[in-house]
């Protein structure tokens, strides 16, 4: 590599004002952000992203998915790119650092090798994923699952938010249905800097995590049907609360997530209850589960141990439930080839750093399935994401883009 090139920093105080201006799209009273994905504020900051890329002399397309390439050249173009990116959504009450550092670090990436008049051997590209936060759509990271052939574009395209609208009406509404089938922008790697979203790197004072690790999913729609009767005059042996039900299956999951921990978390983040009303004893309720682990064996065991706590529960209670999973990804093993890579470069910029696992799923960890990939992390305050309150701190944010960067440059090349 040549010594500018060895040498290279981004520019910090330019990474910082993207992530500033692009808060503005969704921003929230109290300093976060809501934009959802493939609502009026996403196509904002997608918008936003593409004037920025072509600015930097990027090609842009988008996928038949709504996902953005942002391609910039390299002396070889017979060799696919090497991936960076992340994604630009955030959840309904999110912060501004989950998936838009990695996005807007890559952009800053490619302004920094554009100042310094360095060429890559190999070309490299840009990626906004579509809908990683899987709030408005499930399941998260749908884009870069079909991407890797886990679902077909048309099931995706078919999916529906609450309020029934499809992914392909949603794409269409903000003009983000690419022309470019998904899976035609092929990659030779991908490398994803993320905010750690847990609070292990801010307790142990390191920089930089070297993920080489992500834990496997379980999504389950869940629907609870007991019969509503009079709050007044239904004695209590006589009910079939619904509502009631689901308190032991909240409480059920969590003795059974803390029995399999530290490597088990489970949460049951929505519960909506049909017809609300003060003084009708709840009938039926819609809730959804998500539990993760990086062990394949504890997620069957937290599957079984949920269905066979459900099925005791629902019986004494006489009430039916049913679990219908909907998504399960295995625990992620990223490319231990770039995973190398990504520590090379933490340790040659002087910054501290430890191996990690990451808690959250990520683009990466789809692709990974596909081609090599791996993760940069930095500390995020107090361990918070998925919340309005999430920050990080323009050093750990500067620090992470110089890793990717210089991994990237290890695996693209410097053109001589
Ligand atoms: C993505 O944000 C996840 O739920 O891990
Ligand atoms: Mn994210
Ligand atoms: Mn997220």
């Amino acid at each position: 590599m040549t010594q500018v090139a060895s040498n290279l920093q981004i520019d910090s105080a330019r990474l910082w004002g993207t992530i500033h201006e692009t808060a503005q799209f969704g921003a929230t009273p109290k300093g976060g952000v809501r934009r959802l994905t493939l609502g009026a504020e996403d196509k904002q900051v997608r918008d936003w992203f593409r004037n920025a890329c072509e600015a930097a002399g990027l090609e842009v397309h988008v996928d038949t998915l709504g996902s953005m390439f942002a391609l910039r050249k390299g002396r070889d173009m017979s060799r696919p790119p090497v991936g960076l990116g992340s994604h630009l959504d955030t959840q309904p009450s999110g912060g501004k650092f989950d998936g838009v550092l990695g996005t807007l670090a890559a952009l800053e990436v490619v302004r920094t090798l554009n100042d310094a008049g360095i060429e890559t051997e190999i070309p490299i590209c840009i990626v906004n994923w579509t809908n990683e936060e899987g709030s408005r759509f499930a399941p998260a990271m749908m884009a870069s699952a079909a991407y890797v052939g886990d679902f077909t574009t048309e099931d995706i395209l078919s999916r529906k938010d609450a309020e029934g609208v499809t992914v392909g009406e949603a794409l269409d509404s903000i003009g983000y249905r690419g022309e470019s089938p998904v899976g035609r922008q092929k990659f030779s790697s991908f490398i994803e800097l993320h905010i750690e979203q847990g609070p292990i790197l801010e307790a142990e004072g390191k920089t930089i995590g070297v993920v080489d690790s992500g834990q496997g999913v379980l999504w389950y729609d869940g629907k609870i049907t007991g019969f509503e009767s009079h709050a007044g005059s239904t004695p209590m042996p006589l009910r079939r609360d619904a509502l009631a039900t689901l308190s032991e299956i909240v409480l059920a999951m969590e003795r059974i997530a803390i029995k399999h921990g530290p490597n088990a978390v489970g949460t049951i983040g929505e519960a909506v209850i049909a017809k609300p009303s003060r003084n009708v004893i709840p009938g039926e309720i819609a809730f959804t589960v998500d539990c993760r682990s990086a062990d394949a064996a504890i997620m069957d065991a937290l599957d079984r141990e949920l269905r066979e706590a459900i099925a005791g529960i629902s019986a004494r209670r006489k009430v039916d439930v049913t679990l219908d999973l909907v998504w399960r990804k295995p625990p992620t093993h990223f490319d231990s080839t770039l995973v190398d890579a990504v520590e090379q470069a933490a340790r040659r910029l002087g910054f501290s750093h430890r191996r990690i696992t990451s808690g959250a799923g990520h683009d990466a960890c789809n692709l990974n399935t596909k081609i090599p990939a791996a993760m940069v992390f930095v500390p995020c305050k107090d361990g918070v994401s998925h919340n309005e309150l999430e920050d990080a701190t323009q050093a750990d944010c500067t620090a992470g883009a110089n890793v990717l960067m210089h991994t990237v440059l290890a695996l693209a090349g410097v053109a001589s």
